[in-house]
């Protein structure tokens, strides 16, 4: 079975100490969605993992999204951001919806934001993603894998 997963974790690299997390212990693919050739047919499961920017998954991955996910796959989620509490998956998962992809989990975790007004006061989350939360998301991968 063939994974990657598509990436983007601009701020402070939060998003993407969950993917090198499952990459260590797992035969995945990362594919930065500003770096990489982004061609996604040949996998069997597809992650897209994302900081969150104005309650949505960062405006390129969710573009990144709707012009190359071939339809039909099996995709999960993962994400950081300042304030967990609402779906920030939401717009991804219609995108998602509307390519007849199987969404088979969401994983979630604070991350580290210096976003605006927040710098002033050095930001909030500075420790995470924690190591239990890194762990997390590895213990997710596994779950995800096991429903194929
Ligand atoms: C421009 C911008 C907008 C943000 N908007 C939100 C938001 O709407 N809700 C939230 O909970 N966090 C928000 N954040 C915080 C980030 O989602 C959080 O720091 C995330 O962990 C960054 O992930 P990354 O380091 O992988 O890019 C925002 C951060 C930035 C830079």
């Amino acid at each position: 079975m063939k994974t990657a997963i598509l990436y983007e974790s601009w701020h402070h690299g939060n998003t993407k100490k969950l993917c090198d997390a499952i990459k260590k212990e797992y035969d995945v693919i990362l594919l930065n969605v500003k770096e990489d050739d982004i061609t996604l047919e040949e996998y069997d499961l597809i992650g897209i993992a994302s900081g969150i920017a104005y309650s949505k998954f960062y405006k390129e991955i969710e573009q990144v999204a709707k012009e190359k996910m071939p339809e039909g796959k099996n995709v999960f989620l993962m994400y950081t951001c300042g304030k967990p509490g609402q779906d920030f998956a939401k717009s991804i998962k219609s995108t998602l919806a509307s390519k007849k992809c199987n969404v088979l989990g969401t994983y979630c975790c604070k991350g580290y934001d210096t976003y605006g007004p927040l710098k002033l006061i050095g930001g909030i989350n500075k420790e995470n993603p924690t190591e239990d939360e890194i762990q997390g998301a590895v213990r997710f991968y596994s779950e995800m894998i096991s429903k194929l």
